[in-house]
């Protein structure tokens, strides 16, 4: 199994670009199944999620290609089929296929999305939505089967600004008949990243980016060509990256407004921040301090960094607080990090950090991609060789990590270990 060894304590200096979003590119890949004919996409991150899902695809008759960074797919003759359940389950955003599948062959047969290790992460706002679009959907052993004789508009609530059920219905309703209207929609930019593709495809979306979304339904969509916004995921971690080690770290391809929950927490933690059009630098001015942090839906604290900054954190002088509000269990990364040394409490849904002088060295072990992105900073920083195993985490959603960070600097390998514990399933 392979491991990624990091020699710590370097401090990380240099300019790297972002690479393309994993979660815009997996949004986009279910909905280019809407679309006649074949669609490229550019900037394509070279992640696991999204190859899985380009093979998941297949499955369902699209023709996909991918030369140097682009896919070329062609869901002109799409079918229904029944997937791998063992396919599907790797990757959540299978499950987000669901509606254009619907609005194209008026059945399907899908897997309940896999379980995971960060919270339950019910569908039900999927679920709901789509039947008030006209659906019927039943679940049999674990499978979901829905039907249609023709999905229509309908005006859609979500409880909570769901990611994934703003792209999964604002996809399908491209399709359907009339003009459905999303309200308390994600503004996450990876919603608006889909919504220019889809609009490129054809679609009519208005109001993309801010609570209320309306799209008016076309008879069809033809394929386009569309380029993958930067990742600002990717980016954050490298930016922390910089922060952690005490170093100088400038990510470029990046717009500093999908980062400013971040920056600002920067700021307040003492690191120096300074913003171009497109680029992003952050330069530690010494040992952070300690900040609270509170997850929240955009342009809140992303989830997604808050794995990430906890590693930081606990090198920072004084106490920290980071409240997990979106996931009830995004944290796996805690004992991982005590192993290396830093005082994490968790109290409810509160990590509370003290902060230590130096992390050591440890064999750590991701449970989830954020968690090894945690782990990967924490190893960077602390003294000595750190191993961080069950790195298929962090491949989901970062490309060429290691490469990212040797540029930067740092002294990690990827290598093969004999007996690298127990074998993770992914979810
Ligand atoms: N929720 C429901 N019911 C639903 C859908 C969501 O209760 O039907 C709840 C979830 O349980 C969660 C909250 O709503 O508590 C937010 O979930 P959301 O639907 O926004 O998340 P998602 O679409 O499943 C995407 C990203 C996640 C990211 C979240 C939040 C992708 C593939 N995943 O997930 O990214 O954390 O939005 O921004 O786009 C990651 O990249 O590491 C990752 C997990």
């Amino acid at each position: 199994m392979k491991v990624l060894q990091i020699s710590g304590g370097t401090p990380l200096r240099g300019t790297i670009s972002a690479p393309g979003s994993k979660n815009a590119g997996l949004a986009i890949l279910s909905a280019v199944l809407l679309a006649d004919g074949e669609s490229v996409l550019h900037n394509v991150p070279n992640v696991s999620d999204i190859r899985i899902k380009s093979q998941l695809l297949e499955t369902f008759g699209a023709k996909v290609r991918m030369i140097e960074g682009s896919l070329f797919i062609d869901s002109s003759d799409i079918c229904f089929s029944e997937p791998e359940e063992d396919q599907v389950r790797l990757i959540r955003t299978s499950f987000y296929l669901l509606g254009p599948l619907l609005a194209r062959l008026g059945r399907v047969r899908i897997p309940a999305p896999g379980g995971c290790k960060i919270g339950a992460r019910p569908v039900d706002y999927h679920l709901k939505s789509l039947e008030a679009m006209g659906a019927t959907i039943r679940l049999e052993n674990g499978w979901y089967f829905a039907e249609t004789n023709g999905l229509k508009a309908a005006n859609l609530y979500f409880d909570f600004p769901s990611a994934g059920a703003t792209q999964h219905m604002m996809a399908t309703a491209c399709l359907a008949d009339g003009i459905t209207t999303i309200d308390n929609a994600a503004i996450e930019p990876e919603v608006t990243a889909l919504a220019g593709f889809l609009n490129s495809i054809g679609a009519n979306i208005e109001g993309a980016g801010t609570g209320t979304i309306t799209i008016t339904g076309r008879k069809s969509l033809q394929g386009s060509v569309y380029r993958i916004p930067d990742d600002r995921l990717q980016a954050g971690t490298y930016l922390l990256a910089g922060a952690i080690t005490g170093g100088d770290v400038t990510v470029t391809d990046i717009l500093p407004e999908n980062q400013t929950a971040l920056i600002n927490k920067l700021i307040e933690s003492g690191v120096e921040v300074e913003e171009g059009p497109n680029w992003v630098r952050a330069k530690s001015n010494g040992r952070m301090k300690g900040i609270r942090v509170k997850t929240m839906p955009h342009p809140g604290f992303p989830t997604d960094m808050q794995q990430p900054m906890a590693a930081a954190l606990t090198l920072a002088s004084g106490i920290s607080a980071i409240e997990e509000t979106i996931y009830e269990s995004r944290i796996g990364h805690i004992p991982e990090l005590r192993r290396m040394g830093a005082n994490i409490e968790l109290q409810g849904r509160t990590a509370l950090i003290t902060g230590v002088k130096k992390l050591d060295s440890a064999i750590v072990e991701a449970s989830d991609l954020r968690a090894g992105a945690a782990l990967v900073l924490a190893g960077l920083a602390a003294e000595g060789e750190t191993t961080v195993r069950n790195i298929h985490f962090i491949d989901r959603g970062y490309e060429d990590i290691e490469g990212t960070l040797q540029k930067l600097g740092a002294s990690v390998t990827r290598i093969e270990e004999e007996s690298a514990g127990p074998k993770e399933v992914l979810s």
